[in-house]
């Protein structure tokens, strides 16, 4: 028996011989957990043996629709079999909703699934399931949360689907540490992974993501599992988004929304609705901007306030969007137009609480930044899209089309961006090349 201590970053999963207030991998303070690794026993399941790859056989990758069509969107077009999914998310938010609806979805569809909880009770999982209507003939539960005490479990009923709710409370007797440590939720992760793709069965692994740190995070597992998802939301309203951050079998900048209601979570399949503020429209600094997210294009409102600054270094805060694109904007706007924006603070705002990384942004920004500090209005009926390269030059972005025909779906009428040789009937494009016939068109 091999016996070992070491420390072990909660954040990032670095370890260490000694403690260290601050990790040197991630940076974060006061993270380290000392951990005693006990090994008892090896491995638990099979060892497979090596195979030619001529004799490995293409096939197609097979994929189950759960018919929640935002969940099918976001996983890249349904759930491959055999995969593992990661599904992280704040204490809250909704994890343990969406998957009990995936479960009824798939055993409605005569698919077993296995539902286990170390979290809730079985009686707490059947309210939540009443309170969801789930019926489902073939969906098991199993209140559980020793990994050995799984497995037979597994072998018995041979699910097409698992769901473990959540990792951070299920714990292996094969290594001594507490469950929810990061060597715990590693094991039990990988000894999943090996039952998943030995057994061909799915599965959804639900990770707690904890602003204090208090326990191992999802983080640390995103590199073992195929697809890692993100359940987000402000508790304050009702919207959520599940974005997928890494996906071995799709794209991984695709989103779904939902939105919570008294009957569990309904898809929202016209999203751009909820990024708009209508009470801000024809005001200064409010612009709308037709940005992607994945394949779907979606209206957003980008807000900014410019105004004179109390301070010796004038502030400057933007939510949802990029710290250093707003610096680079400011620099853009002085240097280009002729602007002094140093004795303002400048806000700049993603109404809706999503995150824009995409460089169609900045047009936007720019637009919205020189509407606040010039006090005059955009349009209401217009979009603005387009990227503002250092020399005030306005470069393409993708899916010109798709956001133009979007933004008509909506009822607006202009649009100005980088557009090239595109017409839309119904819309007025006004084409432009650099910032200063952004600035003539909008602004003289
Ligand atoms: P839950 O799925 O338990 O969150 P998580 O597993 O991420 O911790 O649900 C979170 C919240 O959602 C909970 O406060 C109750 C609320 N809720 C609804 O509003 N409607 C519903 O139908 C259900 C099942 C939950
Ligand atoms: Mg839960």
């Amino acid at each position: 028996m091999k016996k070992k201590t070491n420390f072990v970053c909660n954040n990032c999963g670095s370890i260490s011989p000694k403690w260290m207030g601050k990790c040197s991998e991630c940076g974060k303070w006061n993270t380290f957990e000392e951990e005693l690794i006990i090994r008892t026993k090896g491995v638990v399941t099979k060892t497979q043996s090596p195979v030619k790859i001529k004799d490995v056989d293409i096939v197609e990758e097979k994929r189950d629709k759960i018919g929640i069509e935002e969940f099918d969107r976001t996983l890249g077009g349904g759930i491959v079999k055999g995969s593992l999914i990661l599904v992280g998310g704040e204490p809250g938010i909704g994890k343990s909703t969406l998957l009990m609806q995936l479960a009824n979805n798939m055993s409605s569809k005569n698919k077993k699934v296995l539902y286990i909880t170390g979290e809730e009770s079985a009686l707490q999982l059947k309210l939540r399931a009443e309170r969801l209507n789930v019926e489902g003939e073939n969906l098991y539960i199993l209140a559980e949360n020793i990994l050995e005490n799984i497995i037979p479990v597994i072998d018995k009923i041979k699910p097409n689907y698992i769901i473990i709710d959540s990792v951070q409370t299920v714990s292996t007797n094969q290594i001594s540490s507490p469950q929810g440590t990061v060597s715990q939720i590693k094991e039990v992760t990988s000894e999943l992974m090996k039952i998943s793709k030995t057994q061909n069965i799915a599965t959804f692994i639900i990770g707690h993501v904890t602003k204090t740190g208090s326990i191992a995070g999802p983080k640390l597992l995103e590199h073992i599992v195929d697809t890692v998802l993100y359940f987000e939301g402000d508790s304050e309203t009702p919207y959520r988004i599940l974005r997928a951050v890494k996906n071995r079998f799709g794209s991984s900048n695709e989103i779904g929304i939902f939105e919570m209601t008294s009957f569990g979570l309904e898809e929202i399949k016209n999203p751009s609705i909820i990024f708009l503020s209508s009470q801000t429209l024809g005001k200064p600094g409010a612009v709308i901007l037709p940005t992607m997210e994945g394949t779907r294009p979606i209206l957003v409102e980008i807000q900014s306030l410019v105004s004179k600054t109390n301070f010796s270094m004038p502030r400057r805060v933007s939510v949802g969007l990029d710290f250093n694109k707003l610096n680079m904007i400011i620099a853009v706007i002085e240097k280009q137009l002729g602007f002094n924006l140093f004795y303002y603070d400048i806000y700049v705002n993603c109404v809706g609480g999503l995150t824009l990384n995409e460089p169609g942004v900045t047009l936007s920004m720019l637009v919205s930044i020189l509407s606040s500090y010039l006090n005059k209005p955009i349009k209401e009926d217009m979009v603005v899209f387009g990227e503002v390269g250092l020399l005030g030059e306005i470069r393409s972005v993708n899916n010109i089309s798709k956001r133009l025909l979007e933004a008509k779906r909506l009822g607006y009428k202009f649009a100005i961006g980088p557009m090239v040789n595109i017409k839309i009937e119904g819309i007025k494009i006004y084409e432009v090349k650099n910032i200063k016939e952004v600035f003539e068109i909008l602004f003289k």
